[in-house]
């Protein structure tokens, strides 16, 4: 009787952890929405997101956005222009984990390398003839050029690019499971920060003379 009642007991332990082990993985902190949230320790707590706004004053205009009727202008450095529907410019997506953008091309523009911390994102080609790739974790790059109708997805946080490779201007519109993904541009983020990467450390990552590193930080320069 004893050995019975004990192994029915170890049993039993076996199936409460096996029970448990899911919500033992669940048991995560959520995802972040922003870069960083230094707490104000004198307001009342907030989380994943903006304070709302209170349910009397909400409209239908929340829920709607003009932002991406007009093309973007495309004379800058790139030839590129991204028109960024997030909770900044979309207060209606406040919390929802859901966000798009208008990307418009000047024939061979190019949205230059870049990721985005916060979120996957998937894109349909509109218009013209886009490159379109990005570099895995174990440095394996996946590319393929698409026309009006096809799209892609770029998997979380890794680096990864569009090219107009078309003869005319290209559109895209891309949409990310984050309120705000965020994006670092590389060339940036590498060279027009703020204050600068120092140049040795350029030289030394990038295996170039000083001179290669000031010029491609001239370029920046604001
Ligand atoms: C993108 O286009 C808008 C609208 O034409 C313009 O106001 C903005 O300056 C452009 N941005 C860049 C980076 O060229
Ligand atoms: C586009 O931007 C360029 C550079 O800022 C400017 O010279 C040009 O007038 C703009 N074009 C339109 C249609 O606004």
């Amino acid at each position: 009787m004893v050995t019975r009642s004990a192994s029915s007991f170890r049993l039993l332990s076996y199936l409460v952890v096996l029970l448990l082990l899911p919500l033992l993985s669940f048991a995560a902190d959520p995802d972040p929405l922003q870069d960083f949230c230094v707490a104000d320790m004198s307001a009342p707590p907030l989380l994943n997101g903006f304070p709302c706004k209170p349910a009397s004053e909400v409209t239908s205009g929340d829920f709607f956005f003009d932002g991406f009727m007009k093309e973007g202008n495309t004379t800058n450095t790139f030839g590129v222009n991204l028109t960024v529907g997030n909770v900044l410019s979309f207060p209606g997506l406040n919390t929802l984990g859901i966000s798009m953008n208008r990307v418009d091309f000047a024939r061979g523009g190019i949205n230059p390398p870049h990721y985005h911390p916060r979120g996957s994102e998937t894109g349909v080609v509109m218009k013209g003839k886009l490159l379109v790739g990005f570099v895995t974790t174990r440095n394996v790059f996946h590319s393929k050029v698409l026309t009006a109708g096809q799209m892609f997805v770029i998997p979380r946080g890794l680096v990864h690019f569009q090219k107009n490779v078309g003869e005319g201007k290209a559109l895209a519109f891309t949409a990310f499971n984050s309120h705000m993904p965020g994006a670092e541009v590389l060339p940036f983020t590498l060279f027009a920060s703020t204050p600068p990467i120092p140049n040795d450390v350029l030289t030394q990552a990038f295996q170039v003379e000083e001179d290669v590193v000031k010029s491609i930080k001239s370029k920046f320069a604001s």
